[in-house]
């Protein structure tokens, strides 16, 4: 084989590569931009985890959510809604979502405090007098404040949902004054705020996750616990508590979040669509979480009436306030100032 010979082959040869790559990286082009055109029109999947039962008012406002995204899209986005901690514990929900292993989620605000201890503004101890104060932090600079912190972390906050105030249960001794929880042992969400609450009229706090609750309670390993009235009720934790306190101390709502990246990604007609279907349910939820609660308290009375349910009077509210209101002080800085004193500016 002469070198002039091996030369015109490896240069055919080459040009035959070259020809075939270029097809190829044109037909992937092609490929690409129609599925591309398709998935504009692709069926849109969002899988939202929350823990609760569906007769609370998250559980409620996410099939209504999910009913609304479908008319509002017309079919194209369906929201699958998994509650009962079905797929995720909210110890686990916050890196399912950054790591888009589902798509929406509802966790209480104590929950992100695990990624921003700044959330735990919300957990404070009679931070609130009324709904209206919840829903002055919730809309105004305080929310705004905490969602822009989320996008760091690839999560976007899209909006906040109530749930109600919470009331304390135990089985151990009724709780009415301060002493009353001296050595008992609280389940808490995991939120250092509300582990300080419990240490600071000497119960102890015991993290422990929400679908637990009803278990431990019956089996002795907790005394008692806090959660609003809905709450227990759907969770049955009325059965397997003696005393209930309705001490309205704390408010537990919750930000309704996603994905980021995930969101960002979806046509811009149809993130209009879900903010519209989110904003119905907002609205809805924001009217209607205090009668759920209200009702659900009718149901435990009925259902257990061997249940003592004692309501703090104003003077027994302030002992409580007593012993609880130095943790703003010790979470000055974990929390910051400016949401410190932003949140005890509504009370005035
Ligand atoms: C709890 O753990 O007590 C609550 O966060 C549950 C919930 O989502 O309402």
């Amino acid at each position: 084989m002469n070198k002039r010979w091996i030369k015109v082959t490896f240069i055919t040869l080459m040009s035959i590569l070259l020809v075939f790559s270029m097809v190829g990286c044109s037909s992937k082009r092609t490929e690409q931009a129609s599925s591309n055109e398709e998935g504009n029109n692709q069926k849109i999947v969002i899988k939202f985890s929350h823990v609760v039962a569906e007769n609370t008012p998250k559980g409620q406002a996410a099939i209504m959510f999910a009913n609304k995204v479908k008319e509002k899209t017309n079919g194209r986005v369906e929201v699958q809604v998994f509650p009962n901690s079905q797929l995720y514990k909210d110890e686990d929900v916050l890196n399912a979502i950054q790591q888009g292993n589902v798509q929406m989620a509802a966790p209480a605000t104590s929950v992100i405090t695990k990624l921003y201890p700044q959330w735990q503004v919300f957990d404070l101890p009679f931070a609130f007098a009324d709904h209206e104060q919840v829903q002055q932090a919730m809309e105004g600079e305080i929310g705004k404040k905490l969602f822009s912190l989320l996008e760091e972390k690839n999560i976007k906050g899209l909006a906040m949902w109530d749930n109600g105030f919470k009331q304390m249960g135990s089985n151990k001794k009724e709780l009415i004054k301060p002493e009353d929880f001296a050595g008992q042992k609280f389940r808490v969400m995991s939120s250092k705020v509300l582990e300080e609450q419990f240490k600071a009229v000497g119960a102890n706090p015991v993290p422990m996750p929400f679908g637990e609750v009803y278990n431990a309670l019956e089996q002795g390993v907790i005394d008692g616990q806090e959660n609003t009235l809905s709450n227990i009720y759907s969770q049955k934790m009325h059965e397997v508590q003696k005393y209930l306190t309705l001490s309205y101390h704390g408010y537990l709502g919750y930000a309704v979040i996603t994905n980021k990246k995930f969101w960002d990604s979806l046509p811009a007609d149809v993130r209009s669509q879900i903010e519209a279907a989110l904003d119905e349910t907002t609205q809805w939820v924001r009217q209607n979480a205090k009668d759920i609660n209200e009702q659900m308290l009718q149901k435990i009375k009925a259902e257990n009436p061997k249940i003592k349910i004692h309501e703090l009077t104003p003077e027994e509210k302030k002992l409580w306030i007593a012993k609880m209101d130095p943790i703003y002080d010790k979470f000055k800085n974990e929390i910051g100032e400016d949401l410190i004193n932003a949140v005890r500016a509504l009370r005035k």
